[in-house]
């Protein structure tokens, strides 16, 4: 059986006072049944950390690393560094980054790579736009995207926690029916079956516009393993309905 997991990703959001208050509502509502995570931006991971290093029911990550291990990378923040800061997941190939920083499917793959050798749990997403839906390349998409990280990967894939991301759902209110999910969901638990025998047991979250009242019924399907929450993880009440509806 697998578990849930809920991972809140804060995207460029929050500050001190309003983080702290957040963190403190979702460490007062729980422990949860699902395994719970924030991904909060780089600056503000060593306060979630010292916040959350007594909870053992809250992990915390980033939200992107560099493909690289350390040296002349202006800008960038290592997987080092961030297992330095005990985070226990990082986010990539999250299609804000595929699209306002022209990531491509190898080097996210490249970034996945380096997480799962810093002991990090790679979150990597993927997700069609509404043009590709509409032209039926989703499963196109999805697969092309989720192959460039089988074949870097190799069997260490079964170690990495998919998130399917439809481009149109995110920050848009349209959700992804529960059936238009289980299809991509299900097409891609296929594709890992090929790659690995643990492919039952790999964790495959849906993100995008997931909110407390549409939570529950998209992850009773059966390849809904959870969910990466974007605008609903900012408000403890709505991240927490959520974290209690992947019971
Ligand atoms: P929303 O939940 O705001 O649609 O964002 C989803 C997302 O991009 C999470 O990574």
């Amino acid at each position: 059986m697998r578990r849930k997991l809920v991972v809140g990703n804060w995207k460029m959001n929050g500050n001190r006072r309003a983080n702290a208050e957040l963190l403190a509502g979702i460490e007062e509502a729980g422990p949860f049944v699902a395994d719970v995570a924030v991904c909060a931006p780089f600056p503000y991971l060593s306060e979630v950390a010292l916040s959350l290093q007594g909870d053992k029911h809250i992990g915390w990550g980033g939200q992107d690393c560099s493909s690289h291990e350390a040296g002349a990378y202006t800008g960038e923040v290592s997987a080092a560094m961030l297992a330095e800061f005990g985070c226990k997941y990082v986010i990539v190939g999250h299609s804000e980054r595929r699209a306002y920083h022209a990531e491509s499917d190898q080097l996210v793959a490249d970034k996945a790579k380096i997480a799962l050798a810093h002991k990090l749990i790679p979150i990597v997403c993927v997700g069609e736009t509404l043009d590709e839906r509409e032209a039926n390349r989703t499963d196109k998409v999805v697969k092309r995207q989720m192959s460039a990280v089988i074949h870097t990967l190799g069997h260490c894939i079964s170690q990495i926690v998919v998130a399917y991301e439809p481009v149109w759902a995110i920050g848009t209110g349209k959700t992804a029916t529960p059936e238009q999910a289980q299809a991509v969901h299900g097409l891609l638990r296929t594709q890992l079956h090929a790659a690995t025998p643990k492919s039952g047991e790999m964790q495959i979250l849906y993100g995008g516009s997931v909110r407390p009242d549409n939570a529950a019924v998209l992850f009773s399907q059966p390849d809904i393993d959870g969910g990466l929450i974007g605008g609903a993880s900012l408000k403890a009440a709505d991240f927490t309905a959520i974290c209690r509806a992947a019971a």
